[in-house]
C-alpha cells in the first residue's frame, strides 16, 4: 500500500527557532530515507512570495481584515498547488508557519477572537495539518532573541516586534493550544539545546507518520 503523506506545521513566536529547526529536522528525516518537502508561510508559492513582500513592507499600513484576505489567498494557493499535491505523492510536508499563525497574529494579538477567521476558512479548501509542533518560548526569551536578530534580514514589520504585540502573540499561542483536545499539537520548549529540540521534533514526526500509515 502506498503511504499517505504527513502534513506538519511548525509554529511559535518570532525568535523561537522554527526556521533553523525546519532545516535540521528535514536533514535528519532525509537521512532516515523519508521523502520530505519544506515550505513556509507567508510565501510558500510564487504568488505567495509577492504577498509576503506586501505584508512585510513597513510602508504598508494594512487593516487586519485586508491582511487576512492576503494571507488566506496565499494559503489557498499554497495548499491547493503545492501542499496537497506533495501529500498525495506520499511526502512529509513541513511548513514553517501555517493557519495557527493567522489565528494568533491576526486574532488574539490584535484582541480579536479568531472565530471570524475560522468562518472565512469554511469557504476555502484549506485543510488543517496532521501534526503541529509548537516551539514554546516565554516572552522575555523571545524579546531577547528578536533583539539579537539582524533587522536587515528580518521581514517582520517593526510593529510586530514591539513588546506588547509579542506578549500577546505568546499568550495567543497559549490560549489557542489550551483548546487542543485531539493531541495534534506537540509542545516543545524552545529554550532546550538545539539538538534536543531537533530530536523531539523528529520523534514527534516519526510517531505521527507511523500512526497514519500503520
Ligand atoms: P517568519 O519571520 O516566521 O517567516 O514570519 C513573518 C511574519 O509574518 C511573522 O512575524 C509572523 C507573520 N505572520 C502573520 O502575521 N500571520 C500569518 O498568518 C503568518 C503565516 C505569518
Amino acid at each position: 500500500m502506498k503511504n499517505s503523506g504527513l502534513f506538519v506545521a511548525i509554529e511559535g513566536v518570532d525568535g523561537s527557532g522554527k526556521t533553523l529547526q525546519v532545516k535540521r529536522v528535514a536533514t535528519l528525516l532525509k537521512q532516515h530515507n523519508h521523502s520530505i518537502i519544506t515550505t513556509r508561510e507567508p510565501g510558500g508559492s510564487s504568488f505567495g512570495g509577492q504577498i509576503r513582500e506586501i505584508l512585510c513592507d513597513p510602508n504598508q499600513k494594512l487593516d487586519v481584515v485586508s491582511e487576512v484576505f492576503l494571507l488566506l489567498a496565499d494559503r489557498h494557493e499554497h495548499y491547493m498547488k503545492i501542499i496537497s499535491k506533495k501529500l498525495k505523492g506520499g511526502n512529509i510536508v513541513i511548513s514553517d508557519r501555517y493557519l495557527d499563525s493567522t489565528f494568533v497574529y491576526q486574532g488574539y494579538a490584535v484582541n480579536r477572537d479568531p472565530q471570524w477567521i475560522r468562518d472565512l476558512l469554511d469557504k476555502t479548501q484549506i485543510k488543517t495539518p496532521d501534526l503541529t509542533i509548537w516551539l514554546y518560548l516565554p516572552i522575555d526569551d523571545a524579546l531577547a532573541r528578536v533583539e539579537k536578530r539582524n533587522s536587515e534580514q528580518s521581514l517582520i514589520k517593526p510593529c510586530y516586534e514591539q513588546v506588547d504585540f509579542l506578549t500577546k502573540v505568546v499568550k495567543g499561542y497559549e490560549t489557542l493550544y489550551a483548546q487542543n483536545n485531539n493531541n495534534s499539537v506537540k509542545k516543545i520548549d524552545a529554550r532546550l539545546p538545539t539538538e534536543e529540540v531537533t530530536d523531539s521534533i523528529f520523534r514527534a514526526i516519526i510517531d505521527a507518520w507511523a500512526k497514519k500509515n500503520n
